[in-house]
């Protein structure tokens, strides 16, 4: 609901990470998981999990290009894995369920920053508890940058007019503790009535420039966000999951699933305030009517100061658009995802679905084929939605894209390229990101192959 939000207390930004340089000019990040206890609300504290903290992790900041290096320590009494969703990494370094870290254990992987600016993320991906590591609140931003979006002067000062939001809900139980409740809406996992940004429930943000940039991740385990702001402004969508879309569109509505991202740039009058909303979602009987979707409620609130200062733009020119519809397809492929299995199979760690060619484009046709929410996510790559059942995609889903949502009953075609990084042994994945699903199975695991192999 609306209205119920006292709004007291000052959005929290993530610490960008500090790195060493390590040989050969690599920078080296070193994050330690471990267990804490989290003051969310007044009264007791939670027991929560962090990266280099109690709660969530710092935001890393690299350049295209960069080799980087990370040495993962995992300080809980129990294996997990971090895994680099939306980067482009040889499958060794990739953090899935074949990367665990043990109790005690260090892990470090490394590679090169080989994709253009973005916003992506970490969490632990191990089989069977992403669900549970992720909601305990092991999870951060990955943030890419590049010549091209630094040369567009968009707002860029970190926590002042570029500002990260992972908006996530949690359910708390009598004692404060996170609740792993029933579901309120069938087989999604858990929904919780509290939405935190940066760990925070109901925070507000000082706003001191006319234009802002927020990079929103839907880092929620099952929630479905439709954001918009309580006076209906409209915002300008920059960048989806992979970088910039060739131009920037004009909205005051913007859906995200959970795993997916999205920058936008909002424009501000000195001394406003407004909330940043979700809004129900409107696809007509079949997200809708699942309960926990049809409800709004407010997330962040906008305070603007008396003065802004202004100088940065939003250029009408962004980036380059997908240009994998003229390819030839060396393979289709179908995935039909129902009863939190993909194609009638559950995942197995032993078992390789398939292999693709290194070097080829390929398109998968996905389709929801029944009542819940699902969405799909590819390790490694980042697609292009071709068409939606059919028709060119809505501006939203023209740009780059490693996570999108399915709506019951349309068909997605996504096109893809697998560049490099072959490896006949070791799996990416493919999934569900409603994490309940994931770890109940509904993923599969592919292999890049090299000539002859
Ligand atoms: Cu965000 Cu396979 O994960
Ligand atoms: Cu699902």
């Amino acid at each position: 609901t609306v209205g119920k939000i006292a709004f007291d207390t000052a959005l929290p930004i993530p610490a960008l990470a500090q790195s060493q340089s390590g040989v050969s000019g690599a920078r080296v990040f070193t994050l330690g998981i471990q267990p804490g206890e989290t003051r969310f609300k007044d009264g007791r504290p939670t027991r929560t999990w962090g990266v280099n903290g109690t709660y969530l992790g710092p935001t890393i900041r690299v350049r295209r290009g960069e080799r980087v290096e990370f040495a993962v320590h995992n300080g809980l009494d129990e294996e997990t894995s971090l895994h680099w969703h939306g980067m482009h990494l040889p499958a060794v370094m990739d953090g899935g369920p074949h990367q665990t870290v043990p109790p005690g254990g260090t892990w470090k992987p490394r590679w090169t920053i080989d994709q253009p600016a973005a916003t992506l993320w970490y969490h632990p991906h191990l089989h069977g508890s992403t669900a549970d590591h992720t909601y305990r609140g092991l999870a951060g931003l990955f943030i890419v940058d590049d010549e091209q979006v630094e040369a567009l002067n968009l707002p860029s000062e970190y926590g002042v007019d570029d500002v990260p939001m992972i908006v996530q809900d949690r359910a708390f139980d009598g004692e404060q503790q996170f609740a792993q409740r029933e579901p309120l809406a069938g087989s999604l996992g858990v929904i919780g009535d509290e939405i935190l940004v940066n760990g925070t429930i109901g925070p507000y943000f000082d706003v001191t420039t006319r234009l802002v940039r927020l990079r929103l991740l839907n880092g929620s385990n099952a929630r479905l966000y439709h954001f918009g702001f309580s006076d209906e402004r409209r915002f300008s969508l920059i960048a989806t999951d992979g970088g910039l879309l060739a131009a920037p569109w004009e909205t005051d509505r913007l859906y995200l699933s959970p795993g997916e991202r999205a920058e936008i740039v909002v424009a501000f009058e000195p001394g406003e305030q407004v909330e940043l909303r979700s809004y129900p979602a409107e696809h007509g009987g079949v997200l809708g009517r699942l309960d926990g979707f049809d409800d709004r409620f407010d997330i962040c609130q906008f305070r603007a100061a008396g003065s802004l200062s202004s100088g940065t733009a939003v250029p009408a020119v962004l980036g380059a658009a997908p240009d994998l519809a003229g390819e030839a397809a060396a393979q289709e492929r179908t995935f039909v995802l129902a009863s939190n299995q993909i194609n009638g199979r559950s995942m197995a760690m032993d078992r390789i679905d398939f292999g693709v060619r290194e070097g080829t484009v390929e398109v998968w046709e996905v389709t929801n084929d029944n009542g819940y929410l699902h969405n799909f996510h590819v390790h490694d790559v980042q697609f292009q939605v071709l068409t939606v059942d059919g028709r060119a995609p809505e501006p939203p889903l023209r740009g780059w894209k490693d996570t999108v949502l399915l709506v019951q009953g349309k068909r997605y075609r996504l096109a893809m390229r697998f560049r490099d990084h072959t490896d006949p042994n070791m799996p990416y994945m493919y999934h569900c990101h409603l994490l309940a699903h994931e770890d109940d199975g509904m993923m599969g695991q592919f292999v890049v192959l090299g000539e002859g192999e």
